[in-house]
């Protein structure tokens, strides 16, 4: 059997592909894959998959997101997609919060104020920022992360949570935005969510509110909210993802100081990626040991 992992990941997976007697190469050619193993860079179309050929079995992607990868089209084939649910819940979790404190306190221009020799003396007025108790947290999506989030925001901070989800939510996304002082996104991209937040969406916000997004960029309106955030609309973002990463991401951000940027590494920690790791190579297994693997998306 032959797996293609389509770039180095870390942790044990690849090592435990090896220890099934899978011949496992790392590159970009899918020729004769049983196996492809996929991150969210790598497009998988119909086209990739008739390339691998007939035998390919499965398209394991190393994500909890799949939007990278052609469902109907493998569906099509009875081809295997799955991905990596609650591998990176904790982690993308903690970078949330991380993303909500860091704007929420100006961390990064302080930080850079200070580096810069700027700090002379102590001013009760300098990088006046925003205290998470009692605030309202607007949690966009209920799924695993959305729901760490939202715990680790209440029990941790003391923050009230609203939640709109298309299921099992508490509220309408428009009460949500209208209320909450923080708005965190945690809904997957598809064509329901795509663009969810938008001119109207973003005109709706408190003035002081504050936008994270470490789900998917597509799921805002780019060019919406660089307006938003110039004309201030609203207070700031937190964004760990954007809608053009394979090209660049919008400059125009880089001059923007209410927002704090990442570059899509909100499940970068140890744990989380020795855990997705073990769970693609257990998916791979699963499907080319002839059983449904845990985490099918189709
Ligand atoms: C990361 O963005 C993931 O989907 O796991
Ligand atoms: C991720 O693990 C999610 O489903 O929210």
């Amino acid at each position: 059997m032959r797996v293609v992992v389509l770039r180095n990941i870390p942790g044990q997976g690849t090592e435990m592909l090896r220890e099934q007697g899978y011949e496992v190469v790392v590159g970009e050619d899918v020729t004769g894959a049983d196996a492809i193993l996929s991150t969210l860079n790598d497009k998988i179309t119909g086209q990739v998959m008739d390339k691998a050929g007939k035998q390919l079995k499965i398209v394991a992607n190393y994500a909890v997101g799949f939007d990278n990868i052609n469902l109907e089209a493998a569906k099509a084939r009875n081809i295997f997609v799955t991905n990596t649910p609650g591998g990176s819940t904790q982690g993308v979790a903690e970078h949330t919060l991380a993303l909500i404190l860091a704007v929420a306190k100006h961390l990064v221009a302080a930080d850079k104020f200070v580096r810069e020799g700027k700090y002379k003396a102590w001013d009760p007025e300098l990088f006046l920022g925003t205290q998470l108790a009692g605030k309202t947290l607007g949690v966009v999506g209920k799924g695993r992360i959305g729901s760490a989030v939202a715990r680790a925001a209440q029990n941790g901070f003391g923050m009230k949570i609203i939640c709109f989800d298309v299921i099992g939510g508490d509220t309408t996304l428009e009460n949500l935005l209208k209320e909450a002082d923080f708005v965190s996104l945690h809904v997957p991209l598809n064509d329901q969510t795509k663009h969810l937040i938008s001119k109207p969406q973003l005109s709706m916000m408190k003035k002081t509110a504050i936008l994270i997004n470490t789900a998917r960029g597509a799921i805002v309106n780019e060019e919406d909210l660089l307006v938003a955030l110039k004309e201030n609309w609203i207070a700031g973002a937190g964004l760990d993802v954007f809608e053009s990463e394979s090209t660049g991401i919008n400059p125009e951000f880089y001059g923007l100081e209410n927002v704090v940027l990442t570059p899509h590494t909100a499940s970068s920690t140890i744990e989380t990626r020795f855990e997705m790791s073990k769970m693609v190579a257990e998916n791979i297994i699963a499907a080319l040991s002839g059983e449904i693997p845990k985490s099918l998306v189709n």
